[in-house]
């Protein structure tokens, strides 16, 4: 149905509490991108908050499928699809309600924007800043307040995106994951609490070891983050952005890298085997 016709309950637990775990999932050519990854990360996400899983695997994957098949003439073959389950509608308390309150499902399609051609040339900038989020980052959940207002301070500093340290380590974007280009090795911290397990992330450590980049997850100072000869911010849908500014200061000479080229080709042949798939 159109979203103008979409409904649901001003009770339900995701607008009251936030108390939701939700996935973005591109889809290239018609075909939904990593689904396997990205309903392994969801069911993870719904065990970890103790919330019934409203469809099994097979049928999450018919169900997407459809969606992308019947935005295929309003959209095209380049979409975005948002899938958020809430604990349901229920009276408001802070506690689960009883186990017979059904989860709430909501997934939406949307036009997948290409990226504009001015980053290849110049890259992105972006902002440092603590870590001000909970300590439950691996989880995917809708709850978003702190990546919102670490977000909206990198674009009220004309920055595309937050990068979060926390106990002087580097951990990831407001909404993305971090890489580091030090020394010659490419470099991501390691998964954990503390930052979401990206599935572009994952990706693109399996693309650098295939195609012999030097790749290892460590932590990052920010000391070494000022230092590094290339970084990198990653999502799903915005693929991988090369970040030339940093805190107002140019990453080396202010240009995209030469391993951010490399890994940018990889990467869009990938989408381009899937689409041909
Ligand atoms: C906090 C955070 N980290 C990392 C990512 C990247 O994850 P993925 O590559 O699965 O899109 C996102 C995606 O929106 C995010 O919100």
């Amino acid at each position: 149905m159109p979203v103008s016709e979409a409904r649901i309950s001003p009770l339900d637990r995701g607008f009251i509490f936030g108390d939701g775990i939700y996935e973005v999932i591109p889809a290239y050519g018609g075909k939904l991108f990593r689904l396997d990854e990205h309903l392994r990360r969801l069911a993870n996400n719904l065990t970890a908050v103790k919330m019934k899983p409203p469809l099994a695997t097979e049928a999450w994957k018919q169900v997407l499928n459809e969606i992308v098949l019947r935005n295929l003439p309003i959209h095209g073959s380049e979409q975005s699809i948002y899938l958020q389950v809430t604990r349901g509608v229920a009276e408001r308390d802070h506690g689960f309600p009883d186990s017979h309150v059904e989860p709430t499902l909501f997934i939406m399609s949307t036009p997948l924007k290409a990226l504009p051609e001015s980053i290849a040339r110049e890259g992105v900038a972006a902002i440092t800043h603590e870590d001000i989020r909970w300590k439950n980052c691996h989880i995917k959940c809708t709850s978003l307040l702190g990546n919102i207002l670490l977000r909206q301070q990198a674009y009220d500093e004309h920055a595309v995106e937050a990068i979060l340290i926390r106990d002087g380590e580097v951990t990831e974007g407001a909404a993305s994951n971090l890489f580091a280009l030090i020394d010659g090795i490419l470099i991501t911290p390691p998964k954990g609490p503390l930052l979401l397990p990206g599935i572009t992330r994952d990706l693109i450590l399996e693309l650098a070891q295939q195609h012999n980049i030097p790749s290892c997850e460590a932590f990052i100072t920010p000391a070494q983050l000022k230092d590094a000869e290339e970084i990198w911010l990653t999502s799903s849908t915005k693929e991988i952005l090369p970040v030339t500014t940093l805190d107002g200061v140019a990453v080396r000479n202010g240009k995209p890298g030469k391993v951010w080229q490399q890994m940018t080709q990889h990467y869009q042949q990938y989408k381009q085997q899937l689409r041909n798939a």
